[in-house]
């Protein structure tokens, strides 16, 4: 439990980038649910039958036919995480100056398109950057700008369009049956192969499940391959819906790309029957993504989200409504309007929660997804200035995230008094990772 006068020196060493910052100096880590989630008895067992065969271990085969059994797709690449399945994804078939559309990439999924001189177009529906309107799909995209996408840069310079489910970026939002649907259809008339980034698709099963009309006596597992069958593949990380601490896949319909895949996969990960994986991960991701699906999971799961939100809603702190499944999303714009985008609201408010309590939340605004001014102006802002709590799964209790909600409420009630931060040192690109930022007046506020 490290003390504020340690924390604030923590944060000074760290340049306020709390991703900088020593894991034992947080004390509770809400930074991601990526591979943060406690694995189960049955996880661990399983690793004990890992078997670590270079090539065609059983440990594969357990895992690739769990993977076709929830997709459906007919060849399944493993990788170590999933930026590792996109970079190898993208590399295969986009090319220099395609346009990749998306509900909205995530940090990673943008670097990778970007990274093979592409560009990533987000064409999440208007409502998905609202914070505060209420519907039971903000992460749907829209199909008009989808169909305008592929009229105005044609077909061929399209190579694949990917659907976040459920969408990380825009509030943890899910994407209904009926717009997947919707996007196939578009992705049909242009024969342009449908890519899920499934990260949270058991989440946005759940989702399906509770919120779309006729699904209500469907079970997770049904909805789920209902969604992978309207796609011609998926790229995963096992780290979010695969309950497991490390892993990843490409799942596709084409043995040409699989073909592609797989070289590629062999210069950078390892054979196709484990790329990167030891025997024992695939192990554990194989349970994982069956346990994932299980509904008394997802209920607890969904609802333990969405205790936090009403807290902190409750107290009238501006959030992302309805609240994601994986987290929830301070609107930082809205409860700091005097802090302008360029001065990065949110990730004031991060360092903040930090300061006041420990809490290590991320930020997921103007510093993650805004352009810095070649001319050294101030930098294009992003859609919302987000402040992303995320609850790793099946780690903290209810008393945890009590605390939590104290700490969020405590340190709006200081939010006048907080003032905005400038970058001291940036990356060309995911710069949020390892950017050093300057508090613009002493002391940032909130003390
Ligand atoms: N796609 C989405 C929607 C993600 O949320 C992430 C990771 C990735 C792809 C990349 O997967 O980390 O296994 O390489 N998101 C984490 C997060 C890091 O904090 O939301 P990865």
């Amino acid at each position: 439990m490290p003390t504020r006068d340690q924390r604030e020196t923590a944060l000074e060493a760290a340049g306020y980038n709390l991703f900088g910052l020593r894991a034992d100096k947080v004390i509770i880590d809400l930074l991601t649910d990526s591979g943060t989630g406690a694995m189960s008895s049955a996880q661990w067992a399983g690793m004990m039958l890992g078997d670590e065969s270079y090539a065609g271990s059983r440990s594969f085969y357990r895992f690739e036919d769990t993977v076709k059994a929830i997709t459906g797709f007919t060849d399944v690449i493993p990788t170590h995480q999933g930026r590792a399945a996109e970079k190898i994804l993208f590399t295969a078939i986009v090319d220099e100056g395609d346009v990749v559309p998306n509900n909205t990439h995530f940090d990673t999924t943008r670097a990778n398109v970007e990274y093979q001189g592409a560009e990533a177009r987000d064409l999440v529906n208007a409502e998905g950057t609202d914070p505060a309107v209420i519907l039971p799909f903000k992460g749907n995209m829209d199909i008009d700008e989808l169909r305008r996408t592929f009229e105005s840069t044609g077909a061929d310079r399209v190579p694949l369009v990917m659907v976040t489910v459920t969408n990380n970026s825009g509030g943890g939002q899910p994407v209904s049956m009926q717009n997947l649907r919707e996007v196939r259809e578009v992705c049909d008339e242009f024969d342009t192969p449908l890519f899920l980034d499934a990260c949270r698709f058991a989440e946005n099963a759940w989702f399906i499940k509770v919120r779309e009309p006729g699904y209500e006596d469907k079970t997770p597992r049904e909805i789920a391959h209902e969604m992978f069958s309207l796609a011609d593949g998926c790229t995963m990380s096992a780290k979010k819906d695969g309950l497991a601490n490390i892993g990843g896949f490409v799942a596709v319909n084409d043995s040409d790309v699989a073909a592609q895949c797989r070289n590629l996969l062999i210069l950078t990960e390892g054979f196709p029957t484990y790329g990167g994986l030891a025997g024992y991960d695939l192990e554990a991701v194989a349970r994982g993504l069956e346990e994932v699906l299980d509904e008394n999971y997802l209920k607890y799961r969904i609802r333990s989200t969405e205790y936090l939100a009403e807290k902190v809603y409750a107290a009238g702190i501006p959030i992302v409504r309805p609240p994601g499944g994986h987290a929830v999303y301070l609107d930082a714009q809205a409860l700091l309007p005097h802090i302008p985008p360029y001065e990065y609201p949110a990730q004031t408010l991060a360092v903040e929660l930090y300061r006041n309590g420990g809490v290590r939340g991320v930020e997921i605004g103007t510093v993650m997804f805004g352009r810095p001014d070649p001319n050294g102006g101030p930098d294009e802002p992003a859609a919302m200035e987000l402040v992303r709590l995320a609850i790793p799964r099946r780690t903290y209790t209810q008393s945890h995230i009590d605390y939590v909600a104290e700490v969020v409420i405590d340190v709006a009630s200081e939010a006048e008094a907080m003032r905005g931060y400038r970058i001291v040192e940036q990356a060309p690109w995911l710069r949020h990772f390892t950017a050093r930022f300057e508090p613009i007046a002493p002391g940032g506020g909130g003390s």
